[in-house]
């Protein structure tokens, strides 16, 4: 998590002056740099699952839906040669999580006579609820809801990478085709580590972060600029794009001010330099391009960003896209040959 120590602006802010504007910022979910996921169903509780019914065998219960274990199986006796509609399996991470995406397999090849249990889900939605909300949200994209691909035999891993970073501390699977009978393992990928962009503003609520936090909301500043402070960012390249996006962005050195602090050995006690990044004006599609060149000794290692968006009424600040924000995979459906060695890969990445 970043650190919250106080950096002085004074430098940065010469040109610019303060304007009592509104200025009204969505939040959006690409603003976290992601360093590291890590499965969390694995670790979860057996009382942290429910479900809307099982099989009554010990063996396949909710809980027996970590990916080392046999499966769930749904309390359907269909032979899935129509939708199932109300069966559905539940996770309460007790707090949220930031998800990227979820992992599903069939009923493992193991346990008492398993080769006669071909069984497992072909398709499913997904609903989820946030901490202290009592409404289930479904996961949609572009206002549908998302039916995933899932199985396609019982023991192969296949993820669905969210096209968006889903915040949630429950969620529930329902099954919607399946094969043989709706048995799943599941495991979601969480975020471990991360960095976020605070806002620093006087009268904004303390500790506000431009990532999804609270993915329907919008967050109002009254002053201009909008600052914003982004502690351990890191990437193992020389140079890093950022992209702002928002809206009335005049994207020049006047308005859009980003710097990245330096390693300042001489410096006095409490001063912070930075060097500057390159504003280089804004793209096709909208968004307001900047370049930073790394020093070499800040190549892999966090850096702290300081970033101003100086502007009329008009002017949002929605999110800060970086090059240096790697994802688990492309959204969509992936199979994952070697599960292990890709638990491995995403363990630490930047
Ligand atoms: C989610 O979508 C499914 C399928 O379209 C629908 O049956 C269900 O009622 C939706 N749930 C919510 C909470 O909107
Ligand atoms: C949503 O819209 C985007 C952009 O138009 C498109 O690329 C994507 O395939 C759509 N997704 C779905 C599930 O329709
Ligand atoms: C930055 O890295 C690229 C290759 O990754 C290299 O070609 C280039 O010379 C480097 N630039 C500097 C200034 O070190
Ligand atoms: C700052 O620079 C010094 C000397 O160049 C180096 O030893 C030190 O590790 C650097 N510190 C950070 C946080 O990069």
């Amino acid at each position: 998590m970043p650190a919250s120590n106080h950096v002085s602006t004074a430098k940065l802010l010469l040109t610019l002056h303060l304007i009592n504007i509104l200025v009204i910022t969505e939040v959006s979910s690409s603003s976290c740099q992601c360093i590291g996921y890590e499965p969390l169903i694995v670790n979860v509780q057996t009382s942290q699952f429910t479900a809307s019914g099982s099989h009554v065998d010990v063996d396949i219960q909710p809980w027996c839906s970590k990916s080392n274990m046999l499966g769930w199986h749904g309390d359907y006796f269909g032979v899935c040669d129509k939708l199932i509609y109300g069966v559905w399996i539940e996770v309460d991470f007790l707090e949220n999580q930031m998800l990227a995406g979820i992992v599903t397999w069939g009923r493992a090849t193991k346990g008492l006579y398993w080769p006669r249990y071909d069984q497992f889900v072909t398709s499913f939605h997904l609903e989820f609820l946030v901490d202290k909300s009592t409404e289930w949200t479904n996961v949609t994209e572009n206002g549908t809801t998302v039916i995933f691909t899932a199985s396609t035999n019982r023991h192969e891993a296949i993820l669905n990478a969210f096209s968006e970073i889903l915040l949630a501390r429950k969620v529930r699977l329902y099954p919607f085709t399946c094969s043989g009978r709706p048995t799943l393992r599941w495991e979601f990928i969480g975020y471990s580590k991360y960095s976020i962009p605070f806002v620093k503003q006087r009268f904004a609520p303390p500790g506000l972060a431009l990532c999804g936090l609270d993915p329907r909301k919008c967050f109002r500043w009254n002053r201009i600029p909008v600052r914003v402070q982004w502690s351990g960012f890191r990437t193992r390249k020389n140079e890093t794009r950022l992209s702002l996006r928002g809206r009335s962005i005049a994207c020049d050195r006047r308005h859009v001010t980003v710097g990245m602090e330096k390693n300042c050995t001489q410096c006095a006690a409490n001063e912070i330099r930075y060097d500057l990044c390159a504003i280089e004006g804004t793209s096709e599609n909208g968004q307001c391009q900047v370049l930073c060149r790394l020093r070499e000794s800040q190549v892999g290692q966090p850096i702290n960003l300081m970033l101003m968006v100086n502007g009329d009424e008009d002017t949002e600040l929605c999110a800060i896209d970086s090059d240096a924000s790697l994802t688990i995979g492309t959204p969509g459906r992936t199979l994952i040959h070697d599960w292990p060695s890709f638990l491995e890969k995403i363990r630490d990445m930047y």
